[in-house]
């Protein structure tokens, strides 16, 4: 294996010989993002122009996505020549605003690219050579604006260990001489072969099958770049907020958040989280540092919209019950609070002010005299945590409110 620039060039080219088409991610979106930061505590630059820059960002679909919110500057960088290519084509009608950078982001310094409002470091972080990565996070650092939000997504704890511990044993029974395909094969007839051989039983039969399990759905594209590419990192947030912190930025949490206590550190906040993702096995997650402005109002800022993701059914007890369209979850409303919140909540979007006044106004329906403020504002902020865990709401961040 090559190291340094080499192996960061050679990632690339891997990536020009089996290009990825990633899309872009929904709760990535710059409103979604922004929204997300608000409620957790970060007053949001205000404008609607915001410059974002994306680092490693293949063919740029979400910095398209984010250009049709903000008219500000839009740049990628990406090691592979194929997928700056396609980026560059992509973002022609956007003019000077849309540039595309070809490299390895350690060869790229800040001074180049100026200041950012949002940084992507997403599908990226994790395949790069520790040295690049470190390069990266510096950029990231040094790039994003006060009220700036970062993302860098990254697979964590036992889930994350496990599958580049497959990832490795897959790539020790490689044979690089091969075309892809013949690469692919080889590697998914090896991971039938260990399926073939997990014990019954056994203190990590689960988590081995699950892992198998879920290597051998990916794609052709994604097994050849994260089991067979040179480099597949479990990481830690608590690293990756050792590195940015020095020069400010803060670990906001993970999207959807985390359970994590309100008010810590930074850095006890990220340890937190890693330690619930060794506790709860962990996955791929999205994870929101910033640089903090002014100290923001969290899920009470004005400018957080809520998005329900729910439906509202009747109980055969004549109650309600509260799903979200996928059913993955549901919720029902035991307490008139809660049951006005939710009932709320499934009007359509509103901000945390409007939520509040509705849930309000459905409470004598509901036969209950008229909430104490301070008891029914915490339940109101305690129910949308919990929706947002499950990922049954969104917040979005609307300029104008
Ligand atoms: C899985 S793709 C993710 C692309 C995009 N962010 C997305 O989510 O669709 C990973 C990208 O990281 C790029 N990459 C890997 N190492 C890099 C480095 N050192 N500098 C710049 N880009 C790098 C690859 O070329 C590839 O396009």
């Amino acid at each position: 294996m090559t190291s340094g620039p080499s192996l960061a060039a050679e990632i690339g080219r891997a990536y020009d010989t089996v290009p990825y088409e990633g899309g872009a991610i929904p709760a990535l979106a710059l409103p979604a993002l922004r929204g997300a930061a608000a409620a957790l505590g970060l007053e949001p630059s205000p404008g609607p122009v915001l410059d974002v820059l994306d680092i490693g960002c293949g063919a740029a679909a979400q910095l398209l996505e984010a250009s049709r919110h903000s008219a500000g500057r839009m740049v990628g960088i990406d090691a592979s020549a194929d997928s700056c290519e396609r980026a560059r084509a992509r973002g022609a009608h956007l003019g000077e605003r849309w540039r595309i950078l070809h490299g390895d982001a350690a060869s790229i310094t800040a001074e180049e690219l100026g200041q950012f409002d949002v940084i992507y470091l997403v599908g990226t972080a994790y395949v790069m050579p520790p040295p690049a990565r470190a390069a990266a996070l510096a950029l990231m650092a040094r790039c994003l604006r006060p009220g700036g939000v970062a993302v860098i997504t990254a697979y964590t704890g036992l889930v994350g260990v496990a599958r580049s511990w497959l990832a490795g044993i897959l790539r020790a029974g490689n044979d690089t001489s091969l075309r892809p395909d013949r690469q692919l094969a080889l590697a998914r007839a090896n991971l039938r072969a260990l399926a073939a051989v997990v014990p019954a039983q056994g203190e990590a039969t689960q988590l081995a099958r699950a892992t198998l399990a879920a290597m051998e759905a990916a794609s052709d594209v994604v097994l050849f770049h994260e089991a067979l590419g040179p480099v597949f990192d479990p990481l830690l947030a608590g690293d990756l907020e050792a590195a940015l912190a020095p020069a400010g930025l803060a670990y906001l949490n993970a999207l959807p958040p985390l359970a994590l206590a309100p008010g810590v550190s930074s850095s006890a906040a990220a340890r937190s989280a890693d330690a619930l993702d060794f506790t709860t096995g962990g996955g791929y997650r999205t994870m929101l540092f910033a640089r903090p402005g002014a100290p923001g109002q969290g899920l009470r800022h004005p400018g957080v919209v809520w998005t329900a993701a729910l439906r509202r059914e009747q109980a055969p007890d004549g109650g309600a019950v509260f799903t979200d369209p996928a059913r993955r979850a549901m919720i029902n409303g035991h307490t008139p609070w809660a049951r006005a919140q939710l009932e709320a909540l499934c009007a359509g979007p509103g901000t945390w002010r409007e939520l509040r006044d509705k849930a309000a106004s459905l409470l004598p329906g509901l036969g209950v005299a008229p909430p104490d403020p301070t008891a029914f504002d915490t339940g109101l902020d305690e129910i949308l945590v919990l929706l947002w865990r499950q990922a049954m709401i969104q917040p979005s961040f609307s300029v104008a409110g």
